[in-house]
């Protein structure tokens, strides 16, 4: 089948049906704007166990994701939506490129969860946004804005506390959302290891605790066991949720 578009962790598939693609999760994975690159062996099919399980899950809560089903392991039929070129972040504790540009020390809890913007574009090296320049580009109406960053808030106290009962701490997390044929806004993309910082609370090392891609942008080793433990913990967790 001809693709529609690859990224650097998803290739998308057009399906018979207009409304529906198909999106197949890879084992690559890059850093660093793609100048770092690699595999992680089984991720493509833990990514999308992982997110398919959270989109239904935050389905079930009331937010509307582009998620359909999962015809095999490494794939999952979404709505097709019009992905709007933001990448929306939130952050609970401080870690990465926010200690990196404030100086703030990593680990930090921070006094209400941070939302931030940046353009999705690689040429760019995707840039930090501020509201008015998310404006003056016309990349999101200002009800839009709104609507995303209450959005994003909700996502994040829904799966703060679902990761809590995962033993698990939600430090920061990007999401991207995309506009249906109705210009509904749907989450769409992914939740994942590769799109989280997640950290083990059963560990006080800064670098045993790591439980997401960090472990491959950081070389910290134990790629693949810690993608593994988050699945694990995960699909435990929606069963005990799930009725
Ligand atoms: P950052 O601290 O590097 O800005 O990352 C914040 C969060 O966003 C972190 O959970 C990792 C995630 N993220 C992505 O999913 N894709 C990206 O391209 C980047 C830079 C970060
Ligand atoms: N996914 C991004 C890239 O390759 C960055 C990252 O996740 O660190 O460039």
């Amino acid at each position: 089948m001809e693709k529609l578009y690859e990224g650097k962790a998803k290739i998308l598939y057009p399906t018979d049906d207009p409304e529906i693609l198909l999106t197949v999760f890879k084992d690559d994975a890059t850093a660093f704007n793609a100048q770092k690159r690699g595999q992680i062996q089984g991720k493509g099919e833990i990514n999308c166990a992982i997110s398919a399980a959270l989109f239904r899950w935050l389905e079930s809560l009331g937010i509307a994701t582009h998620y359909l089903n999962t015809p095999s392991p490494n794939q999952m039929r979404v709505k097709s939506v019009k992905i709007l070129p933001l990448e929306v972040v939130v952050r609970n504790i401080a870690a990465g490129s926010l200690c990196k540009q404030t100086g703030l020390t990593e680990g930090t809890v921070l006094p209400f969860p941070l939302v931030e913007f940046y353009l999705k574009d690689d040429a760019l090296g995707d840039p930090l946004l501020t509201r008015d320049r998310i404006l003056v580009l016309e990349v999101a109406t200002p009800e839009q804005l709104e609507e995303l960053q209450s959005k994003a808030l909700q996502i994040n106290e829904y799966l703060k506390d679902f990761f809590n009962c995962c033993n698990i701490t939600l430090v920061d997390f990007k999401l991207e959302f995309g506009l249906d044929s109705q210009g509904q806004i749907l989450l769409a993309d992914e939740i994942s290891p590769d799109t989280c910082r997640l950290w083990d609370q059963a560990q006080t090392d800064p670098q045993a605790r790591v439980l997401d891609k960090d472990r491959f942008r950081r070389d910290l080793g134990q790629v693949e066991s810690a993608y593994q433990q988050v699945q694990k913990r995960v699909l435990e967790q929606i069963a005990q949720v799930s009725v």
